[in-house]
């Protein structure tokens, strides 16, 4: 059921896909523009009141692999603007609305600012690899251990394609570590990358740690982007 904000949208939205769109500067704005008018995630996600499409992704490959359950401690890197949060903190029942089922935390950091969002605890304007954010983490998990680290980050295009492969996988090799470090036996880790030389060594490396390891795609990952996720199950533990 739709309420009166999403309607609107919906319709401003079909209003939209009406106009031609030859008043967009560049070409590049102009097949983004209608992409998204076109997109049926985007409207899906308006719909479903998600702030961004990309909650399908976190959806379909928690569907697949059943990596989130109520009363499951989860960290979410990079989660602005929030909708990865959004599923997180239902499925492992955050909020507590389901009170026959354990009640989990969901804790969200990320460089830019992060609306709340209903039982998850959000750390905005922070810097995932910065050691001081992670020493903040460690302090609101409270002796808590994550039984499943998220990052959906993405650094900034520079527009050279190396020096972006390189940021990304620097980017997962700090949420490695850090997943390495806190989990929880048992745990999982998802990680975005963008395809490159270094995903193999990445998926070796991850699979030191964790009992295995699958590169997914989800079908709601535009067929023309680059992006990945390599998804490691049952973390081994560290050897004292
Ligand atoms: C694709 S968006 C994430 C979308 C999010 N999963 C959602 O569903 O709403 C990527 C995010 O990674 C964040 N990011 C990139 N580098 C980061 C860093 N070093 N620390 C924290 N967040 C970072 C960006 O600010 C951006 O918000």
């Amino acid at each position: 059921m739709l309420n009166g904000a999403s309607r609107k949208f919906s319709t401003s939205v079909r209003c939209l896909k009406s106009v031609k769109l030859k008043n967009v500067k560049g070409a590049s704005s102009h097949n983004w523009l209608s992409r998204q008018l076109t997109d049926p995630y985007v409207e899906k996600a308006k719909m479903m009141n998600y702030r961004c499409r990309s909650a399908f992704k976190l959806i379909e490959i928690d569907d697949r692999f059943e990596i989130l359950r109520p009363g499951i401690v989860v960290v979410d890197c990079g989660a602005a603007p929030g909708s990865w949060t959004q599923v997180a903190a239902k499925r492992v029942n955050a909020d507590g609305s389901d009170p026959r089922a354990p009640q989990g935390l969901v804790l969200s950091i990320d460089k830019q600012q992060i609306f709340p969002v209903e039982g998850a605890t959000v750390l905005g304007n922070t810097d995932f690899t910065n050691p001081q954010s992670q020493s903040k983490i460690v302090e609101l998990l409270a002796g808590k251990k994550p039984d499943s680290v998220v990052s959906d980050m993405a650094p900034n295009a520079t527009g050279v394609k190396d020096l972006d492969n390189e940021n990304m996988i620097h980017l997962c090799y700090t949420v490695l570590r850090f997943a390495v470090q806190m989990s929880e036996v048992g745990a999982s880790l998802l990680v975005k990358l963008w395809q490159c030389g270094e995903a193999r060594q990445l998926e070796n490396d991850i699979s030191k740690f964790y009992k295995s390891v699958k590169p997914v795609k989800p079908s709601s990952s535009r067929s023309d982007s680059a992006e990945m996720f390599l998804l490691g199950r049952d973390f081994k533990g560290l050897m004292k």
